[in-house]
């Protein structure tokens, strides 16, 4: 019934904006697009004309635009073939605009990543940071049990509830991963090299099971914590995506119904809302080349601070939050196509991650170090943890990068734990023993490890260099 009401309305609105695309001057003279017609072009990044800073600018612009439906905000008219995926949603007012469950649920990505510290009261807004609970996205639910009438006593849902995490030192992670993938294909090509014999899944410390080759086919039965296919996948609490840029394509066409030409095509109206080239391909570069330089966190010290960070370790929790993985290089690689089996290709962009704002300090084997308190690897937190989508990876999680989380309340995928000690009483599955080794402390030694938590805070002014330098208004 929705949809026979809403597509004779949405009809209306896409003939609308198809004539303003034509150039309708009683629309165009009222309303413009808030991207502008001055746009960043991949020609102009590759052609070195512009410094980093500026490339950085231009991703901010893009990251705090609140996109208007000249712009391509927006689904077209609902698909009932495939009602969930951006460009056939329905919208609550039927005018294409918001949904809110399911995406559609916001206008800026500063909105969602805006919070840089809920330490303190009133919290400090800065730009890249994480959001609270109101910000958390929901993924496809099909059902949400709002009135319990399962009688459950809670209100069951089918779908993902996800807290936004902060985008500070994503340029390390992102690095990180695409070494360790580079690491565990070249184990891989060792294993077809050597039928018949387990060879290990270990990169920077992490181990990620085994695999063998034998008649003819791998066998990745013994693989943990990475998909089969042994890309590293950081981003993302499933560990679904391998960079920020392939984050960034879904995430705009699933909050914002903008689509990049790059996953809908040159001159194509994809989503069917009148408007084509909503995100140029120069655009979503200088968006990731923004994200992968923002400062990364750092550390402030404090009483209980040393000892807490004995006791992190000795009860376990860095078998998961290893305190800093250490990259072979200093530079990040931006390619376009990427090619998430290697990184080398198409590579039209670097970046050195010890010089840019991102400020890794550098290891002595010519890498940077990564103090992001994490493994790259999903784990199983048990069925308390695990959510009610109907994937196989319910209950597996990346383990949260620590790093900041001083500032980042509420925690765990979905924002559950108001407080750090709750987020650790939550563990269960694979860290039962380390979340049972800290329930057995005395309170003194429990807040010796929550001081040492609280010592790891997100950086104090990010990107703030860019606001003066690109007069944004
Ligand atoms: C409605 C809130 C919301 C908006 C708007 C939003 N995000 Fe997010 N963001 C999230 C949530 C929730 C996650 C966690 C998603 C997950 O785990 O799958 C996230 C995760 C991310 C990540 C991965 C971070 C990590 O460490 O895993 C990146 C990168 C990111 N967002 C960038 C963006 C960009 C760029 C935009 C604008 C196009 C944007 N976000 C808009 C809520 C939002
Ligand atoms: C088996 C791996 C593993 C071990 C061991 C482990 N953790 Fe975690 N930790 C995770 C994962 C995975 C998450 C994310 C869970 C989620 O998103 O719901 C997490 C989340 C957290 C969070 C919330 C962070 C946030 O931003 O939401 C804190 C705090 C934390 N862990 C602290 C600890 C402490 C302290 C210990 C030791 C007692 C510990 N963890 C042991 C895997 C582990």
């Amino acid at each position: 019934m929705r949809t026979s009401l809403l597509r004779p309305v949405q009809g209306v609105l896409v003939a609308a904006t198809v004539t303003t695309l034509a150039g309708s001057p009683a629309r165009a003279q009222v309303d413009e697009p808030r991207l502008g017609t001055d746009r960043i072009t991949q020609d102009q990044i590759e052609s070195g004309a512009l410094s980093l800073d500026e490339i950085r600018a231009a991703g901010l612009k893009i990251f705090s635009t609140p996109f208007n439906k000249l712009d391509g905000y927006g689904d077209g008219p609902t698909n009932p073939n495939d009602p969930t995926s951006p460009g056939g949603r329905p919208t609550l007012q039927n005018n294409g605009t918001l949904l809110r469950v399911n995406g559609l649920d916001g206008q800026t990505c500063l909105e969602c990543h805006s919070i840089i510290s809920n330490a303190s009261v009133p919290a400090k807004f800065g730009i890249g940071g994480v959001g609270g609970a109101t910000s958390n996205a929901i993924f496809q639910p099909l059902s949400i049990d709002v009135s319990d009438v399962g009688g459950n006593g809670f209100a069951a849902f089918d779908g993902r509830f996800i807290n936004p995490p902060f985008l500070f030192g994503s340029g390390g992670v992102e690095l990180l991963g695409k070494e360790m993938t580079a690491d565990l294909q070249a184990l891989k090509a060792e294993a077809q090299a050597n039928p018949g014999t387990d060879i290990a899944l270990v990169t920077k410390g992490v181990d990620f099971g085994t695999i063998r080759y034998q008649n003819g086919a791998f066998d990745t039965s013994g693989v943990e914590g990475v998909d089969h296919d042994l890309i590293v996948r950081p981003f993302g609490r499933k560990g679904e995506f391998t960079t920020t840029r392939a984050f960034d394509i879904e995430a705009m066409q699933f909050h914002f119904g903008m689509q990049p030409t790059e996953a809908v095509g040159e001159n194509v109206d994809g989503d069917s809302d009148g408007v084509i080239n909503e995100l140029l391909t120069g655009e979503l570069s200088a968006l990731v080349v923004f994200n992968t330089n923002l400062e990364r966190p750092r550390r402030s010290g404090g009483p209980g601070v040393g000892a807490g960070r004995i006791r992190f370790r000795a009860i376990g929790c860095t078998d998961c939050h290893r305190p800093a993985l250490i990259t072979d290089e200093r530079v990040l690689t931006y390619s376009f196509p990427e090619n998430p089996l290697d990184a080398t290709e198409n590579v039209f962009y670097q970046s050195d991650l010890s010089q840019s704002a991102a400020g890794f300090r550098k290891a002595p084997n010519g890498g940077l170090i990564v103090p992001l308190f994490a493994d790259l690897k999903r784990h199983d937190m048990g069925p308390d943890l695990a959510e009610t989508f109907g994937s196989e990876l319910d209950s597996e999680f990346t383990t949260a990068r620590l790093w900041g989380v001083a500032d980042t309340a509420p925690y765990l995928h979905d924002g559950r734990a108001l407080t750090l000690n709750d987020a650790i009483m939550m563990h269960g599955g694979e860290a039962q023993a380390a979340r049972d080794a800290y329930a057995a402390l005395n309170d003194n030694q429990k807040k010796q490890v929550i001081a040492f938590l609280k010592s790891l805070r997100t950086p104090t002014a990010p990107a703030t260099d860019l606001v003066a330098e690109a007069q944004l208004p």
